[in-house]
């Protein structure tokens, strides 16, 4: 197993450029399954009616956007969150529309499809941009993970490929899940994504560590920590899709659950 990725590894190691250009190209990506499955879930989600309301925080958004494409239908409000600088600034260069800043576009134009092409890839990103109205630092270690902002409970918590980043082992997991819950009112919903019984992925010539979780651990987890889970799918991919060089990523999940 990879040794843990602690922050300042992370920081100096995870170059979030690459793993945009890597994960994030839309068709073709070593992630193309994950992020299909994954829009089409928040879609299906945050198109429901169900799950509504003023804000949702997003842990772990830097330096990623597309997690929050449906999300910006449903809320009035969404808090981002960054954890290392050169997250925040790359994705602060989509924020304000800069030259290098990542292209979206492909996956921005599947989710405006998905939703029935009612806007334009252009007016999606403007009011995604619109939408977020705070970036802020967020470390899911600490009881207050937004510390030193202090926030008012919101109705809903994402966080998408983070835990089984942050966390070193599972007890940090179940931790962390715990302090998260401390930002969310009782009846919200938690939106967790992410992959299964992973240990590493490799970013260029760096290897980064992921906590290998499995569907058992990820419902006794969320069960210990108050929550009721409403929805838990697993997707598999073809044995021999990932280069073992790459990851030894083979499942991923998404996971909607309600804090009871
Ligand atoms: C692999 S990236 C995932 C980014 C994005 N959510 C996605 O879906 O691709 C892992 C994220 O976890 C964040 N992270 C790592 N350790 C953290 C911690 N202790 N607290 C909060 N976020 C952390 C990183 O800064 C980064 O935003």
């Amino acid at each position: 197993m990879a040794e843990f990725t602690n922050t300042s590894k992370y920081e100096e190691t995870f170059d979030p450029r690459c793993y945009l250009d890597f994960f994030y190209i839309g068709q073709g990506s070593l992630a193309e399954d994950f992020i299909q499955a994954q829009l089409e879930n928040f879609h299906k989600l945050f198109s429901s009616g169900k799950v509504k309301g003023k804000t949702v925080i997003d842990i772990g958004t830097a330096p990623c956007i597309y997690q929050l494409l449906s999300a910006c239908e449903a809320f009035d409000e969404i808090i981002a969150t960054w954890h290392t600088k050169r997250e925040l600034r790359e994705l602060q260069k989509w924020q304000n529309r800069e030259a290098y800043a990542h292209d979206w576009s492909s996956i921005m134009k599947y989710v405006c499809e998905l939703e029935g092409n009612r806007v334009t890839v252009e007016e999606k990103e403007t009011k995604l941009r619109g939408k977020i109205k705070q970036t802020l630092f967020c470390d899911v270690s600490q009881t207050n993970p937004m510390a030193p902002a202090d926030l008012p409970k919101v109705d809903c918590v994402i966080t998408i490929e983070c835990l089984e980043v942050a966390c070193r082992n599972h007890k940090a997991y179940s931790l962390a899940l715990k302090n998260i819950s401390n930002l969310l009112k009782p009846g919200g919903h938690l939106v967790i994504g992410g992959d299964l019984e992973t240990s590493y992925y490799m970013m260029g010539d760096h290897m980064v560590s992921s906590l290998p979780v499995t569907e058992k651990f990820l419902r006794d987890v969320l069960g210990e920590n108050g929550y009721h889970i409403i929805d838990l799918k697993v997707y598999h991919l073809p044995e021999g899709k990932i280069d073992p060089k790459l990851s030894d990523y083979g499942a991923f999940y998404f996971l909607h659950a309600q804090k009871m």
